[in-house]
């Protein structure tokens, strides 16, 4: 088979802008990272991308999809090419160059990456999203519960954050297997701590994204870190959960289809410190209903007194208020 003139000038393009992980066959036969799996049939991206479509009904077509800290563009790839309106935002202009490639190679309309901080996604300068989707990114945040909250207020349907957690003691921590992710035994998870926001606390565990003073270049060369925040806050499994639903999702579960399924699912919730978490927006009822929960308990008193009056449980509804 002789291979074009243009085929061959891709492949040099691809060789000098070399990925670290996502990798996509932009022509025939040339692939961004040779050395890895396909990234639109990684279990994980499937994953992501089957919680968003579930989510919404079962169709990506026309959906808008938000992908925050999206790397070398994989993941807003496998959106785009089911249809969905996706923009990528992306810190590092070293990973923007590789998205920019797939953008250019696919020409799809509905496919766009900007270089920018994630932690300035927020609805009044981006607007509206059915989706919002953070992979890899909250465990390289020193302030994941500020970011959280106002990715979360862009994310009219659903919001999906797979991320590393820290577990509550330290024997759990003792436990962790992260490779192939990270080596912990020479960048260990610090004691256990808690950040504040807004009044409510959080707990989890303080990491080392890089060694303080690191120079701006050298900070950049690292292409899956922070942007500029030395140390990031892991949060616990619980604190997620709790973070995602004060922020009004009322369905917050974890995902967990991206294991084969010969995998053995107790040593996994033992040594394994990522998941991905998933909150829906079931009902559109307001974040401030979920927010104050005793406000809904007394409304559903309410409805079942009435129900009560009009079908005679009058006693079983003095009873339910009686507790
Ligand atoms: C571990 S990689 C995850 C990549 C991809 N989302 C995935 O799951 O495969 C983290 C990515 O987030 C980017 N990043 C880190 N902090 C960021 C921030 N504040 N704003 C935008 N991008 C950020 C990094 O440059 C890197 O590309």
């Amino acid at each position: 088979m002789s291979v074009s003139a243009s085929t061959e000038a891709l492949r040099r393009r691809v060789a000098e802008l070399p990925g670290t992980n996502h990798n996509v066959e932009v022509a025939p036969g040339v692939w961004t990272v040779p050395d890895q799996p396909p990234v639109l049939e990684d279990p994980r991206v499937r994953c992501i991308v089957r919680a968003v479509r579930e989510a919404l009904g079962g169709s990506l077509a026309g959906a808008r999809v938000a992908d925050l800290g999206c790397l070398e563009g994989g993941i807003a790839l496998a959106f785009a090419l089911e249809g969905a309106d996706v923009l990528g935002i992306e810190g590092r202009a070293t990973n923007v160059a590789k998205c920019r490639l797939l953008e250019e190679c696919f020409s799809l309309p509905n496919l766009a990456f900007e270089q920018g901080d994630a932690r300035d996604f927020r609805p009044e300068k981006y607007g509206q999203f059915d989706a919002v989707v953070a992979a890899g990114l909250l465990y390289h945040l020193d302030e994941p519960v500020e970011f959280t909250r106002e990715a979360a207020r862009c994310a009219r349907r659903v919001m999906v954050v797979d991320t590393h957690f820290t577990p509550d003691t330290e024997e759990g921590v003792a436990a962790l297997d992260t490779m192939p992710f990270f080596d912990l035994s020479w960048n260990p998870l610090m004691e256990a701590g808690e950040v504040s926001a807004a009044g409510e606390k959080f707990q989890g565990r303080w990491w080392r994204e890089y060694a303080e003073g690191l120079a701006e270049e050298d900070v950049e060369r690292q292409l899956w870190a922070s942007l500029n925040n030395p140390r990031s806050f892991w949060l616990t499994r619980a604190s997620i959960y709790r973070l995602l639903t004060t922020c009004g999702f009322q369905a917050v579960g974890e995902r967990l289809d991206f294991l084969a399924p010969s995998m053995d699912l107790g040593a996994h919730m033992r040594t394994k410190s990522r998941s991905v978490f998933v909150g829906v927006r079931t009902d559109g009822e307001t974040s401030e209903r979920m927010l104050r929960p005793e406000a809904s308990l007394k409304a559903s008193v309410r409805r079942f007194r009435a129900l009560a009056r009009t079908s005679g449980l009058r006693r079983a509804a003095k009873d339910l208020t009686k507790t």
